[in-house]
């Protein structure tokens, strides 16, 4: 079922979300969980979104990226859930820059600084470990999604505000280049 998305604002995307208990993997409450938050990111056409996003204070995301119109340069991301994810930057890869958006942030992209390359290990929503390398777009996305289950939204990792406004303005003076999306 599509749900509302919370908009920066709202004191419950500034929460930090509780961990998913073992008890509830496999479990009917989670896969409705998971269930809503693909209808409503599909629905919206976004490439990730947290659970805190739709006002649910766990610690799930989902996120895919298959020729996304938000962002026409990034590579493909295979659709991924995440249940209490935990990630580390691999110092050696260093930081790369990209613009961002969020749906909590209709119309807005600021350019944020993060670790270019992150180890992640997680469960699936059956418990399972999931592990790996994430990096380019997939590491940014990972990161993004993550900061949201710590009430983190990406304006909060911005160096520099001058580079963050509307993404028509930004993209009529051509500082972003590529389609127009919402
Ligand atoms: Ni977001």
């Amino acid at each position: 079922m599509e749900r509302r998305i919370l908009r920066m604002g709202d004191p419950r995307l500034l929460q930090r979300a509780e961990p998913v208990p073992a008890s509830a993997f496999g479990s009917d409450w989670l896969g409705h969980l998971v269930r809503d938050l693909w209808d409503t990111l599909y629905a919206v056409g976004g490439a990730g979104l947290a659970a805190p996003q739709i006002g649910e204070p766990w610690r799930v995301v989902v996120f895919e990226s298959a020729e996304n119109p938000r962002y026409p340069w990034a590579e493909p991301v295979p659709a991924t859930v995440l249940v209490n994810p935990r990630w580390t930057p691999d110092r050696e890869a260093g930081w790369a820059g990209a613009w961002e958006g969020c749906l909590s942030l209709p119309g807005l992209r600021g350019w944020v600084e993060r670790p270019a390359r992150v180890r992640y290990e997680a469960h699936d929503v059956a418990g399972r470990v999931i592990a790996g390398v994430a990096e380019g777009f997939h590491a940014r996305v990972l990161q993004h999604e993550c900061d949201h289950l710590d009430g983190v939204l990406y304006p909060m990792r911005m160096r520099d505000l001058s580079r963050f406004g509307f993404l028509e303005e930004l993209t009529a003076a051509g500082v972003i280049p590529g389609k127009r999306a919402r």
